[in-house]
């Protein structure tokens, strides 16, 4: 006999034409082992509540539609299966499914999507070929499939926002670029067949591109396609170094602290502000650096170098 057992979903509920806030509906049904949560909230929309609001379409993980947060992080509903989610459950047999967080909500689980097409859009996120117009799908335009295996992962991508979703960097600016369109530029500015790299690369190097990431790493636990998104992330700033952008404070940033490791081992703190944003630049940051100092925390001007250097030293020379 099929495993059954009563299942609790906890479920967002917000509908801006009706409601002044958001609030949670919990609806228990039976459900048995093997069944999705996109089949399980698709019983709650077909036999108890059809003004359950959420997107779907492929059902099988391939259109990025269904995604949503299930028990506190963002998942595509068509491939997590009920009974994997049990153990991540907050109380016993509880499911909470939200919508994902850094984006709008349309309703429910519906989110709006406009900023992600927008971001694509100013970071140029398609290949522009070399072949006219007129030519396009007359031959077929190959790439060696060693440049391939650079950028292969990274086709996976099926834009679910997941990482967007999860990102913290989102969170705090909305502006920001977001993994997803970086893990986009990366695959663009590696294809060999593309003609736009270098606007590109120029638009990526503005305020809130490719140097703001904080390395948090929730974009590459969230990703649904197991993408080293932050491995993309790298590659678009080492293309930087690659083509000499030197014009920005991330480069800048970036270059500080290569020096301080590379010659003792330690981050010169006291001064990497200064590297940074230049004298001028630096001037904002005196009320905080004020307050550090009256609190006895201010970082060494002189740093000690560390003892293994010289084995610090060797990596500089092996990645050189
Ligand atoms: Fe297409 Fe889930 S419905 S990925």
């Amino acid at each position: 006999m099929d495993e059954k057992k009563d299942i609790y979903f906890k479920i967002f509920r917000f509908n801006p034409e009706a409601d002044t806030k958001p609030f949670y509906d919990d609806f228990k049904i039976s459900v048995e082992k093997g069944v999705t949560i996109l089949r399980a909230i698709n019983y709650i929309k077909d036999h108890v509540d059809s003004t359950l609001s959420y997107r779907f379409y492929c059902q099988a993980g391939i259109c990025g539609s269904c995604s949503m947060r299930i028990n506190g992080v963002s998942k595509l509903a068509c491939t997590t299966q009920v009974w994997d989610e049990l153990p991540n459950c907050k109380e016993v047999d509880v499911i909470t499914i939200e919508p994902m967080n850094n984006f709008e909500i349309i309703r429910d689980m519906v989110v709006e999507y406009t900023p992600v097409i927008s971001k694509l859009e100013k970071y140029i996120s398609w290949v522009t070929p070399r072949i006219k117009q007129e030519d396009l799908g007359k031959k077929e335009h190959l790439i060696p499939e060693a440049e391939f295996k650079v950028y292969d992962a990274a086709t996976d991508c099926i834009l679910c926002g997941a990482c967007y979703s999860e990102c913290s960097m989102m969170t705090s600016s909305r502006e920001y670029i977001s993994p997803l369109a970086l893990l986009k530029a990366f695959r663009m500015v590696k294809d060999s067949r593309d003609t736009r790299s270098q606007d590109r690369m120029k638009v990526l190097n503005e305020d809130h591109g490719m140097w703001d990431c904080t390395h948090c790493y929730r974009c590459v636990q969230a990703c649904v396609k197991n993408i080293p998104i932050m491995d993309a992330i790298q590659g678009v700033r080492n293309e930087a170094f690659l083509r000499g952008m030197k014009n920005s404070e991330g480069y800048r940033h970036a270059y500080a602290f290569t020096q301080d490791i590379k010659s003792t081992g330690r981050l010169k703190e006291s001064t990497i502000a200064v590297r940074t944003k230049g004298i001028f630049g630096s001037v904002s940051m005196l009320p905080f650096a004020l307050k550090m100092m009256s609190r006895n925390r201010m970082p060494h001007f002189f740093v000690k170098t560390i003892p293994g250097i010289k084995y610090v030293k060797k990596i500089f020379q092996k990645l050189k």
